[in-house]
């Protein structure tokens, strides 16, 4: 008795929740009728036409020393490829490659690490780029990615966002060693920047 009675009650749960399934498949939005629903909002008033912007300035690190704009929080473990340093940094952004003397661009402020005693000499950026000149006054790009340090490399790192001229920003800078002096301590990087943004 007990066995038929469950023999008969599974295959009708089965049932119960295959209908269930149904049910929500058939309520779930499809494809087609999210297409629908976006060609409703208003995108005029939402957004403008995207953009695409290059800008060309030059970021300067001061690793030790009196004029440091890094301090080092974590200490390198190996001279060679100065993997484990950290270091926290406010560094300055200019038109020119001169730090001294050319005009200023903005503020660089963010955390590198040398993350590899291997052969891959890296370190990882991870950045706000604020900037002070022209139309992006006020305005910020985040940067991230993998930089080789080494002058004559250059590396591709990601546009992660924007605030300001920059809300939506997506793109890619690319970073190349542009002077790298031993007795400062200091090593100015050429930056290109390209951002799609509204
Ligand atoms: C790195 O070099 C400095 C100066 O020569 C030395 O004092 C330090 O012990 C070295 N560090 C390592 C981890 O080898
Ligand atoms: C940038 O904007 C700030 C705040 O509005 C203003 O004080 C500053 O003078 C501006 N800088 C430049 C270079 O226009
Ligand atoms: C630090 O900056 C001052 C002022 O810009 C400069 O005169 C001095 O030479 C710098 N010192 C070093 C070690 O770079």
């Amino acid at each position: 008795m007990a066995a038929t009675k469950s023999v008969l009650v599974l295959p009708l749960a089965t049932l119960a929740a295959l209908v269930l399934l149904a049910a929500a498949a058939s309520s779930f939005p499809t494809a087609e009728s999210q297409t629908s629903f976006s060609t409703k909002l208003p995108t005029k008033t939402l957004m403008k036409r995207e953009k695409l912007t290059h800008l060309h300035f030059y970021w300067t690190n001061v690793r030790i020393g009196p004029n440091a704009t890094a301090l080092i929080v974590a200490p390198i473990l190996s001279n060679a490829t100065f993997y484990g340093t950290v270091a926290l940094n406010d560094d300055a952004l200019t038109l020119g490659p001169d730090p001294d003397s050319s005009a200023p661009a903005g503020n660089a402020r963010g955390i590198y690490h040398f993350p590899s005693d291997t052969t891959n000499f890296v370190y990882e950026m991870m950045y706000s780029f604020a900037f002070t000149y022209g139309d992006y006054n006020g305005s910020s790009l985040s940067l991230l990615g993998s930089v080789r340090p080494t002058s004559g490399t250059a590396s591709e790192v990601s546009i992660a966002g924007g605030t300001g001229v920059f809300r939506f920003a997506r793109g890619y800078a690319v970073v190349n060693p542009f002077l790298v002096d031993l007795p400062r301590s200091l090593v100015v990087n050429e930056i290109d920047v390209y951002v799609s943004h509204y």
